[in-house]
């Protein structure tokens, strides 16, 4: 089964400018800024309480990131839900018919193991699993 909701991904155009605005939203500054070259996306985490958001701009016209922002705008992108084990949470979740979009876990910011389930079998909503990395 699924944990909590890690975090929120929220699509952004301009992560400085988003930063800003949500440094003050939030009232702190994010712990966190980085990259995710492989998925051509830059990153910044903020703590709000025990949650966590996740501002995502892209580095490249080619990212999933800046096609999701041609088509819908900014705004909220992914739902992220903790696992214990992502391998087994996605062997589960594909014999319930749900379309995997990376089977094998691939690297995430935040150090974690990431994969998503596509948004035509979950309601119109982008799921990420993640599972922490142990060091
Ligand atoms: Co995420």
């Amino acid at each position: 089964m699924l944990g909590k909701i890690e975090h929120l991904g929220i699509a952004v155009k301009d992560l400085e400018k988003a930063n800003e605005t949500y440094e003050k939203l939030l009232g702190r500054k994010p712990y966190k800024n980085e990259e995710v070259a492989s998925e051509h996306v830059i990153t910044s985490f903020f703590k709000s309480g025990e949650n966590k958001i996740e501002l995502l701009a892209a580095t490249h016209k080619d990212s999933a990131i800046a096609k999701y922002i041609e088509k819908r705008g900014e705004g909220i992108h992914h739902v992220a839900f903790q696992v214990d084990n992502i391998k087994e949470e996605l062997n589960r979740l594909e014999k319930e018919g749900f379309s995997i979009l990376n089977k094998e876990p691939k690297k995430g910011a935040d150090n974690k193991l990431v994969a998503f389930i596509h948004p035509k079998t979950t309601n119109g909503v982008l799921v990420e699993l993640c599972q922490e990395i142990e060091e």
